[in-house]
């Protein structure tokens, strides 16, 4: 193994999420949400909308995005990526999932203070209706 190799953490059984649902892991810099789509890939992201900080972990997700329970905003679960014509970006971690176990990488993870520099984007202003 060499420095630059990620460190991944055991974070649970890929059915201990619930498919086209999510579940939260805790974490001192922020809660972060791991969400299931139907075709059992997992992605993980920052419980918080870039909008007005809702809880993405209680959205609705379908294909790879999560609808905000707040104002609907559509998140791309891949990129963290509000989707047009909302602009904003909520923190995404890598997964990596082995034998139906779900891992995060330990790096993300453990900077993972939403005070990181260069690690999250500031709640953008609503789009113009
Ligand atoms: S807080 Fe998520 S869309 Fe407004």
């Amino acid at each position: 193994m060499t420095l630059s190799e990620p460190i991944w953490l055991h974070v649970c059984d890929i059915d201990a999420i619930p498919r086209l649902g999510s579940r939260v892991m805790p974490h001192a810099g922020g809660d972060i949400a791991l969400f299931r789509t139907e075709a059992d890939k997992v992605f993980a992201l920052r419980d918080k909308c870039p909008h007005k900080g809702g809880a993405l972990s209680q959205g609705i997700v379908h294909g790879e995005r999560v609808t905000c329970p707040l104002h609907a905003w559509n998140i791309d679960l891949a990129t963290g990526q509000a989707c047009a014509p909302d602009v904003g970006c909520a923190r995404r971690f890598a997964v990596r999932i082995d034998a139906d176990q779900v891992y995060l990488c330990v790096d993300d993870v453990d900077d993972a203070g939403d005070e990181a520099p260069g690690k999250t984007t500031e709640p953008a202003e609503p789009a113009a209706a």
